[in-house]
């Protein structure tokens, strides 16, 4: 890959709305991020969606002088804080499904170089074993949450930030796409726009959307439930290896949070899975 040079030094704008990387910035058409450990992997993906030609990455067009990665700038609007009145919109929801199916479409004839690794503690914990059950189908995004998901015209038309990538399921990928934007969580911790919306309603609009398979269904609710144990765990590891926004984040109570969500998908369960399940239900 060649070196990014800049003709003419450009503005920096930047770029707010994530809670953990530092120095993300916007320089004309393109987003300058800084390299971790896992942008190999990163970069490799994100050159296979180019190959084939899979619209809804940002394109990867090489290394700054200052040793950061340089993306394409997807034009639209991107969800941040507080959030806009369209956030629980069923038409949108449907449409980062169909955005996210598509991707782990384009995902599964990905191969990680050998050596990559993904941006994954390795976490020794009985909770943290039992979410990795499954044998991974795909390199999966798993951070669709509203920050990182562009829209134009009122659709999804594009993912970004991957740094989170990893192996996962397509079941991994919609339960981490419902904890966001169903969303799976207690009523008192979602954004105000969520609070009453009807939360089985909406995983049966996404699951629908996404075509999840009908065994997949049946077990969405105990593997959310294994998840949000497993990120209890992960995220207190974070906070206290890595410091930064995890740190914050878990003072701000996220893991309070993360407890909240597994007693209330414990309590909704039946309901969530009736929806997901129920052939006859007219939406
Ligand atoms: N390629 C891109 N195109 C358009 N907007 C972007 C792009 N990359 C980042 N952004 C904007 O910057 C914000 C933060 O960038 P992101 O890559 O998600 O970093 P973080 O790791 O902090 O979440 C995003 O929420 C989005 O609004
Ligand atoms: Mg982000």
């Amino acid at each position: 890959m060649r070196a990014w040079q800049d003709i003419d030094p450009v503005e920096e704008i930047p770029l707010l709305g994530g809670d953990v990387t530092v120095g993300v910035v916007r320089v004309g058409d393109t987003v300058r991020r800084p390299l971790g450990p896992h942008s190999p992997l990163v970069h490799a993906l994100l050159r296979h969606l180019a190959q084939v030609e899979f619209d809804g990455a940002p394109r990867l067009l090489g290394v700054d002088e200052r040793g950061r990665e340089v993306l394409t700038y997807v034009e639209g609007e991107v969800a941040g804080r507080p959030r806009p009145g369209w956030i629980a919109d069923e038409e949108r929801l449907r449409s980062v499904a169909r955005l996210l199916r598509r991707y782990d479409d384009a995902a599964v004839g990905f191969t990680p170089p050998p050596g990559s690794v993904p941006d994954a503690p390795a976490v020794d914990h009985p909770a943290v074993r039992a979410a990795a059950l499954d044998e991974p189908e795909l390199v999966g995004h798993v951070d669709v949450t509203p920050e990182n998901v562009v829209f134009r015209d009122g659709a999804a038309v594009a993912l970004i930030d991957f740094d989170l990538a990893r192996p996962a399921t397509r079941l991994d990928e919609v339960v981490n796409a419902l904890t966001h934007w169903a969303p799976l969580a207690a009523p008192g911790d979602r954004d105000p726009l969520l609070s009453d919306v009807d939360v089985p309603r909406r995983c049966r609009l996404f699951a629908d959307a996404y075509g999840l398979a009908d065994d997949a269904r049946g077990r969405l609710v105990d593997v959310a439930v294994l998840r949000s144990r497993k990120s209890w765990h992960v995220m207190r590891h974070r906070a206290e290896a890595d410091g930064g926004g995890w740190a914050r984040m878990w003072a701000d109570g996220v893991g309070d949070v993360i407890r909240r969500r597994e007693a209330w998908l414990v309590e909704h369960g039946p309901t969530i899975t009736a929806a997901l399940l129920d052939r006859s239900a007219a939406l």
